[in-house]
């Protein structure tokens, strides 16, 4: 039986055990490239025993970053900065991966803690961080007080989907063995997803089918990019939490045509199709979000990961072994706690003696435990 600490494989990639790292932007880039903070942030969680670390979502144009710290692969010149990254990482035992990604009409938006607002004049003058025109697959803004995208036209949208195709090849080069594309959230493969932001006439919008169909293009574009044996997943926003928009039964049949497309793994996540404001239909609560990994693996018959307000290696142990998930990714919990699989593996008693960690701390923790012992300070 699999459990959180067994290892797992997608096509020629064996992932140590089931934890991953979420993709979590950090907006420190400076014009998409990366530098040493995404070393040490990244690097402390292969330190920390994750199984597989995801950088966070970097963009495949410059216009379609969300924010002005984005990572991005839209040029040769930002694969350099990468390298000893993934180095780093597959040298300390973790399977380095990367999430690819188009805002379309959330682009030039401000950092979470400058309000996650649209970036303005104000901001050109502040920071020399001037906005930019965003693009969507319908001219419907994002929310309330946001500026109205530009409708894409064939061309723009062949030329996203080439871009996704080019980066792939970037994100190959840089020595990533696992790509995740972004496709929920809100951003620019989900706004075609949705039925509440494509409101498009032609073979890009309508059906569902059409509406999947620049999801699908995409995957294509990177599967003709990427090597055979490395895997390609996909984050989907099971459902809209909306009346009109996505449900997990239209999420179930974008995974089968994904997978017919060559993708391996969906990452289960959900909302963010309309302003930040929480739909009135979602409830958090512990793991909310893990109901739609088994649904998709169940009923896509593809392998799922299970993302979201998860912190209890227990809950994360069960959801696997039960056959729900094959993965469980964590954000915030390892924000809080980089060693959170270290410390899962010795409660779930899949580690002794400290033997997971890198030797240079695992030694000295477990000669102070049986100094400890010995002394009688700790049971
Ligand atoms: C700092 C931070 C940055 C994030 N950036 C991304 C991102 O780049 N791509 C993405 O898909 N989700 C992003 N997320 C969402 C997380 O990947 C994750 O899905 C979410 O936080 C729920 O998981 P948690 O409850 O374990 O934090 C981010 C979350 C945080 C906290």
């Amino acid at each position: 039986m699999a459990d959180l600490f067994s290892p797992f494989t997608l096509r020629g990639v064996t992932f140590a055990n089931r934890v991953a790292v979420s993709p979590m932007s950090q907006y420190r880039a400076r014009e998409g490239h990366a530098n040493d903070w995404h070393m040490v942030h990244l690097g402390r969680f292969a330190l920390g025993g994750a199984g597989l670390v995801y950088a966070e979502a970097t963009a495949v144009t410059r216009d379609g970053r969300r924010t002005h710290g984005d990572l991005g692969l839209w040029d040769d010149a930002q694969i350099g900065a990468l390298r000893p990254i993934t180095a780093f990482l597959s040298a300390e035992g973790a399977v380095p991966g990367i999430q690819l990604s188009h805002a379309g009409r959330k682009a030039s938006e401000r950092r979470p803690w400058d309000g996650e607002t649209p970036v303005d004049a104000e901001d050109e003058a502040l920071r020399g961080e001037a906005p930019w025109t965003a693009c969507a697959p319908s001219p419907l803004p994002y929310a309330e007080g946001w500026p109205t995208p530009t409708e894409l036209s064939e061309g723009e949208i062949r030329d996203i989907i080439a871009a996704f195709g080019a980066a792939a090849g970037r994100a190959r080069e840089a020595g990533f063995k696992i790509i995740e594309v972004y496709a929920a959230h809100g951003f620019l493969i989900h706004q075609f997803l949705s039925p509440l932001s494509n409101h498009r006439t032609d073979a890009w919008g309508g059906s569902a089918e059409n509406r999947q169909r620049f999801a699908v293009e995409v995957a294509r574009a990177i599967r003709a990019q990427w090597p055979e044996d490395l895997p390609l997943a996909f984050r989907l926003s099971a459902t809209d939490w909306i009346d009109g928009g996505l449900e997990v039964a239209d999420t179930v049949a974008a995974a089968r045509a994904l997978k017919a497309a060559g993708v391996d793994m969906i990452d289960c996540s959900s909302g963010g199709i309309g302003g930040k404001d929480r739909p009135r239909r979602m409830t958090i609560t512990e793991g909310f979000q893990a109901p739609f990994a088994a649904t998709l693996r169940e009923e896509a018959e593809m392998a799922t990961m299970a993302v979201g307000f998860l912190w209890d290696p227990k809950t994360c142990n069960t959801l696997i072994a039960e056959g729900r998930a094959d993965m469980i990714a964590l954000a915030r919990e390892l924000l809080d706690d980089p060693n959170w699989p270290l410390h899962a593996a010795a409660a779930l008693g899949a580690d002794e003696n400290h033997g997971r960690w890198p030797i240079e701390a695992g030694w000295w923790l477990m000669k102070r435990d049986r100094l400890l012992q010995k002394l009688g300070l700790r049971g």
